[in-house]
């Protein structure tokens, strides 16, 4: 039987990449735009605390299970940030563009070994709003900030993040390649794979 469940996200490109690795899954994933509903704010310090918040909210509100993440790039030459502030970097509200201009402007000094970058995600299922046995996995993806953009593809930090194994950044990865490497396709293939254990959620 396939159950529905919300994926508490608003962003467009995080629903197909997730969709993608549910794909052969017994799971109707719907986002929660479908249903007016938007993200509460972020106020975790950590990324599995935000995503909590998120999948908890939705399924609070909506009253069935949810699905969330939260993610960001950790840069070892700004010691760790943006991090959980990745989406909010150049300010509350910024777009992605902003976002990149911000970071290529900071690591402008910074010489290219020293370049060095984490995309981390956390993955969280939970059965309901006040669930006691949420299901929660975790991954990063490692790679370097160029200094100008390269490819059209993928959103957010993906045209300045290079990965080195495949000589491509994230926006010259078709969606598919990127979710084998990627922080969000290893997490919630991680995810996916500790709820099939989780006998309980099906
Ligand atoms: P979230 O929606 O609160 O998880 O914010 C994550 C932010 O981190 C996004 O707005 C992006 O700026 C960045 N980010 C997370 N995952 C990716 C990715 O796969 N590619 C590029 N940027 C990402």
């Amino acid at each position: 039987m396939t159950q529905r469940v919300i994926l508490a996200t608003g962003n467009e490109s995080k629903v197909k990449e997730i969709r993608a690795i549910f794909d052969d899954f017994a799971l109707e994933l719907l986002p929660q735009t479908a249903f007016g509903l938007e993200s509460p704010e972020e106020t975790g310090r950590t990324f599995v605390e935000n995503a909590l918040q998120k999948a908890v909210f939705a399924a609070t509100q909506l009253g069935v299970s949810a699905i969330a993440d939260d993610s960001g790039i950790a840069v070892d030459a700004l010691n760790g940030r943006p991090g959980v502030w990745s989406a909010r970097y150049a300010g509350q509200g910024a777009t992605d563009d902003q976002n990149v201009d911000r970071l290529l402007y900071e690591l402008r000094h910074v010489p290219d070994e020293k370049r060095t970058a984490c995309f981390h995600c956390a993955a969280v299922f939970v059965h309901s709003g006040d669930d006691k046995r949420a299901v929660i996995a975790e991954a990063i993806w490692r790679g370097k900030i160029l200094r100008e953009r390269r490819g059209i593809g993928g959103f957010g930090y993906d045209p300045v993040f290079y990965d080195v194994g495949s000589m491509k950044t994230g926006a010259e990865m078709s969606r598919e390649e990127k979710n084998i490497v990627s922080h969000r396709g290893k997490a919630f293939k991680r995810l996916r794979d500790l709820m099939e254990d989780a006998t309980v959620w099906i």
